[in-house]
């Protein structure tokens, strides 16, 4: 079975491409470079989709499409919108809403037009595979991160969880803009700029799809330093430890 590996930070992109080692192909398209091989004995393409739901949904149509992609993971970072959650836990989205979907007064809210549905559910065993796979990286976590650096951002038992996800093309940074968002969708763990853009794609083609995030920052007035730092320092060890010990690496 082909997966699509698809990230949103090219760091965690390179440390994937890294690990496919040298037999494998590069193919340009679109401006994105999908890299074609084999990945922990597992048949992989794997591409940095670019950020929001236009490039990733183009993005997944290519690996769909083009390379015959038969399951697709889409691995990343995400602003808490639980208070539950802290920096360095982990969201297995369970359903994906397009948080800035309105065709109302024609479509109810949230709505996708013309698919009757206002979020995409993914396949629970695939979520409770992820899950597993996350909690194994998880146990491992000082092998990736050494307790100096998980200390620096306050990470100290993180914990995965299965929950909603919401995405759009907005990068949260305002309390205000999160209650509201809150108050709209309640079951809402974490929000990101791609995911359901992916399912919705996933769903139209009939291919399962597993969405990991790592909670970089609280979607607050905080969220622009703190997802940079993240990002820059952490996020792609949580990628790659993740993926490995979702394919068996
Ligand atoms: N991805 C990571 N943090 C985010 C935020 N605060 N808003 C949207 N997408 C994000």
């Amino acid at each position: 079975m082909k997966i699509g590996i698809m990230g949103a930070m090219t760091e965690e992109i390179a440390g994937l491409v890294d690990a496919m080692g040298s037999r494998r192909e590069q193919v340009e398209v679109g401006r994105r470079t999908y890299h074609v091989g084999e990945l922990y004995g597992r048949e992989v393409v794997i591409v940095f989709s670019r950020w929001g739901k236009v490039a990733a949904a183009t993005t997944a149509t290519e690996l769909l499409a083009r390379h015959g992609v038969e399951r697709m993971i889409f691995t990343g970072v995400a602003g808490a919108v639980s208070p539950a959650l802290r920096v360095g836990d982990v969201v297995v989205g369970s359903t994906l809403y397009q948080h800035d979907m309105n065709g109302s007064p024609l479509f109810p809210r949230h709505e996708i037009p013309l698919l009757g549905v206002s979020g995409f559910e993914t396949e629970a065993s695939a979520r409770r595979e992820a899950a597993l796979a996350v909690e194994r990286f998880l146990a491992r976590r000082r092998e990736w991160i050494p307790d100096e650096v998980a200390s620096e951002f306050g990470i100290a038992a993180p914990k995965v969880v299965e929950g909603a996800i919401a995405s759009g093309d907005k990068f949260f940074a305002d309390g205000a803009e999160l209650g509201e968002l809150r108050g709209r969708l309640p079951d809402v763990a974490c929000v990101e700029m791609e995911g359901a853009a992916v399912a919705q794609v996933c769903h139209e083609y009939g291919v399962p799809l597993t969405v990991i995030r790592t909670i970089s920052d609280a979607a607050d007035e905080g969220a622009p330093v703190d997802f940079a730092r993240f990002v820059r320092e952490i996020a792609s060890r949580y990628s790659l430890g993740v993926v490995r010990s979702l394919l068996g690496g």
